[in-house]
């Protein structure tokens, strides 16, 4: 079997394993890191009807007693009442402290399957097996875990990291079109803001997935090696998602996060010459569209600064946004609220 390796030293230090079929290989990986434990494998219903056999029975031909929780699929899962239920189903297995959860899925049983390992019994370990382009390269991997709550999206939550990520990139060829490319824009953004040998190569499409999310899992290692805690580097990771995030938030998660990321790095990239940066926006532009987004801001400039105003990393009067200095190469700029909303006005007409 054959697969990279990735390390990440942090409050816990793991690996991160991606190669094609390796989901067969689990229960061999996870042995010397958990022993003879108990396993409680947290999924959704498209992956379950998928997979959900397969990993139960590769678990159960390495010898590990696994059960099984399945919550529907898509974001509005990702909630107390789930949270909830799973915690509840884990004490009725009468899983222990030496036991451990399986998230076996997308960004959603990710988000939940970790925070639901921080909570029980104060904290039992957990392995992420991300299905989803997105979730390989980005949920699974620097230990943010959350639920959303009514008043928003993922503002309950903790840092905890996985014991291990095992990503079998053979699972995502099942991945539809459209979220498989919600994945390609988090692709680019780690091209843009660190790494413009990657972001040269997405140029040829279809890119060696292996490659690529070997890299942007290394890209995403080193920033979260810097600032686990997110306190300053971690930052340059929003490039795109705080206008992004706006315009999600505007069409009530009509327009899908990928899209919305790609939208909100083209308007970082037009802001960008305006603070005496470079301009990379048509350049970033060109690229975006040949994955098939539609960069266009359906929403007025005025709109997107409201919805800005509620942003939960505004601080203060300040809000913090990522722009491009040249492809590879983004910076944090922190400016006050106001000044956001002259240059949103001057970029999106
Ligand atoms: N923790 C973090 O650092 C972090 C970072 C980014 C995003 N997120 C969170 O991730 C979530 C989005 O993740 P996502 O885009 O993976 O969404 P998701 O988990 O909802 O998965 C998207 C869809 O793909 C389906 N799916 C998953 N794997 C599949 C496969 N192999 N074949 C066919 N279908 C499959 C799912 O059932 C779902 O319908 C959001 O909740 C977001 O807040 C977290």
């Amino acid at each position: 079997m054959q697969f990279r390796t990735v390390h990440v030293e942090a409050s816990r230090s793991y690996d991160i394993l991606i190669g094609r079929g390796i989901l067969a290989g689990l229960g061999g990986f996870i042995r010397p890191l958990l022993g003879n434990c108990r396993l409680a494998v947290i999924t959704d219903s498209n992956v379950d009807a998928l997979y959900g056999n397969a990993i139960m029975e590769h678990l159960s031909a390495a010898g590990y007693k696994a059960c099984k929780y399945v919550i529907p699929a898509g974001e509005a899962s990702k909630c107390a009442d789930n949270l909830l239920a799973f915690l509840n189903f884990m004490a009725g297995e009468q899983l222990t402290r030496s036991d451990a959860v399986i998230a076996f899925g997308g960004g959603v049983v990710g988000d939940l399957g970790g925070l639901s390992a921080s909570l029980y019994l104060r904290g039992v370990k957990y392995v992420q097996v991300p299905t989803t382009l997105l979730a390989a390269v980005d949920s699974s991997v620097g230990g943010k875990t959350a639920i959303d709550i009514p008043a928003g999206k993922n503002l309950v939550g903790s840092f905890y990291q996985p014991s291990l990520v095992c990503c079998d990139t053979a699972l995502m060829d099942t991945l539809p079109k459209d979220i498989y490319r919600d994945g390609c824009a988090e692709v680019i953004k780690y091209g843009m803001i660190l790494d413009a040998e990657l972001y040269k190569t997405l140029h040829t499409l279809p890119f060696d997935r292996e490659e690529v999310v070997a890299r942007c899992v290394e890209i995403k290692r080193d920033v979260v090696q810097q600032d686990e805690f997110d306190n300053g580097i971690r930052g340059l990771l929003n490039f795109g998602h705080t206008f992004g995030h706006a315009i999600e938030k505007l069409s009530n998660f009509a327009v899908s996060h990928g899209e919305a990321v790609a939208k909100g790095m083209v308007i970082a990239a037009r802001i960008a010459p305006l603070c005496g940066l470079c301009d990379v926006a048509d350049e970033l532009s060109a690229l975006l569209a040949q994955y098939g987004f539609d960069i266009t801001c359906p929403y007025s400039a005025n709109e997107v600064y409201d919805a800005l105003l509620t942003d939960k990393k505004r601080r203060g009067g300040k809000i913090s946004v990522v722009l491009p200095r040249s492809v590879g190469d983004c910076t944090l700029v922190t400016l006050p609220v106001e000044e956001v909303g002259v240059l949103l006005s001057k970029v999106i007409v």
